[in-house]
């Protein structure tokens, strides 16, 4: 098991240049189950989440080449089973289900299983593919899905803590071969649904309304091979760009969407940052003194929960008291009691939200990384921390950033990986 030792106290400046998006690369890569023809995917990042799925697909028959950043894939006979030893890794292998129900009217696919950042079920999928005319069954720890035929719907994709976004992607990649029209409510607003079905209409699926709350499916006979260009990593961008606020003098991330990151430049500015963009790119620097601020997260454009860890380590700074709340996922606060371990200044006054008083002061120490964004978020912290932080279980960073700390290098950040040769 690698860990990583952050040596605090450089100040970073200079450009980095973001990845394609882990969120959408997963999905889309799914989607290529939905023809017999050559798919091409570039700009696909080279991480952990990515191999596994190229290994369900490989498992399921699909014959994958990989060669710097893109990936060939040609699905043309399928096995309809995703077993546990494979799923059990990463959580977004659910969405194999939707293409496999879409092409094969059928698919037996692992249950993920538990994650430490709250319990994630897949209820809303579920129902959705039973709208569409599916049979659901879990059994033994499986989902078996099976219909005769598939007919559109109306399929309602919004639940109590707002639209799931796998569970939009899964609906879409069933519907798009599904008989007649399927109009998906309270659909998933994300850009990496919108890339997703982008990928679909490339392959001739008929899809309206992707980026709103109303996404309509006119179902199509058969879908063709198609080549595509993954969007890039919001999320990857917005970590960059706090740690640049956070230890940086300026720090600009390069090929970008800028508008994907609005909420997280606005609250960088709100926080007392200075904010510039150009078309594919942002800049971070100091604008002054900085503030506390507060933020919920919620569903795009909303501020998303996946860089709610980076702005609690960044909230550390920002004198006077932050209050952050997480809505899409209240238990994923795994990393304050790390950041605690460093010196940060936390509380936890109810499930899903923290507030944080800055005290400008933290200090090195031997940390645990328990998802990916909180182990981001110690990364960040360590950045800034006097002496020398080690980050256990660094897999899970590896899991979603593409060489973090060689990016972080790049950029003037003294960091050193240490290999263990354990797994
Ligand atoms: C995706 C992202 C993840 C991000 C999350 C929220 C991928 C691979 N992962 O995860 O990085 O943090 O969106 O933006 O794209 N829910 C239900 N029933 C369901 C499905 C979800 O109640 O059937 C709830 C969840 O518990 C959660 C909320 O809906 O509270 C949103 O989850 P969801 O959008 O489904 O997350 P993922 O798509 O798994």
């Amino acid at each position: 098991m690698d860990k990583i030792l952050v040596h605090g106290g450089p100040r970073l400046s200079g450009t980095v240049r973001i990845s394609g998006s882990k969120n959408s690369a997963l999905p889309i890569l799914a989607a290529t189950l939905l023809t017999k023809e050559e798919c091409i995917i570039h700009r696909v990042p080279d991480l952990s989440d990515i191999h596994y799925m190229l290994q369900i697909l490989a498992f399921m028959g699909c014959e994958v080449e990989r060669a710097s950043g893109t990936v060939i894939v040609r699905a043309e006979k399928l096995s309809t089973l995703a077993p546990y030893d494979i799923v059990r890794k990463m959580r977004a292998s659910v969405c194999v289900m939707g293409p496999l129900l879409g092409r094969e009217r059928e698919a037996t696919v692992s249950l993920p299983g538990g994650c430490v950042i709250g319990d994630r079920p897949i209820d809303l999928h579920l129902r959705g593919f039973e709208k569409l005319g599916a049979m659901v069954r879990v059994e033994s720890g499986y989902v078996k899905l099976f219909a005769n035929r598939l007919r559109g719907s109306v399929v309602p994709m919004r639940g109590k803590f707002g639209s799931t976004v796998l569970g939009t992607d899964n609906i879409l990649m069933a519907a798009v071969l599904a008989e007649g029209v399927t109009i998906i409510e309270g659909a998933a607003a994300e850009p990496e649904v919108v890339d997703l079905a982008n990928f679909l209409i490339a392959m001739g699926a008929r899809i309206e309304g992707a980026g709103t709350d109303r996404i309509v499916v006119e179902g199509v006979s058969s879908l063709h091979g198609a080549e595509h260009r993954v969007i890039p990593d919001r999320i990857e961008a917005g970590t960059f760009l706090v740690a640049g606020a956070m230890a940086g003098d300026r720090v600009t991330v390069r090929r970008v969407e800028p508008s994907h990151l609005a909420a997280i430049t606005k609250a960088l500015s709100v926080a007392g940052f200075q904010i510039s963009t150009e078309s594919d790119a942002i800049t971070v620097g100091r604008n002054g003194s900085l503030h506390p601020f507060n933020l919920t997260t919620a569903p795009y454009p909303g501020f998303p929960t996946d860089m709610q860890a980076q702005f609690c380590a960044l909230a550390t700074l920002c004198p006077g008291q932050s209050h952050i709340k997480d809505t899409i996922f209240p238990q994923r606060f795994m990393h304050v009691a790390e950041l605690k371990r460093m010196g940060a200044e936390i509380d936890l006054p109810e499930v899903g939200r923290a507030v944080i008083t800055g005290n400008g002061r933290l200090s090195a120490a031997p940390v645990m990384a328990s998802d990916l964004r909180a182990s981001a978020a110690l990364v960040l912290a360590g950045l800034k921390a006097e002496g020398v932080t080690e980050i256990n279980r660094v897999y899970h960073i590896d899991r979603g950033y593409e060489h973090l700390d060689d990016k972080l290098i790049g950029i003037g950040a003294q960091i050193e990986r240490l290999k263990t040769g354990r797994p």
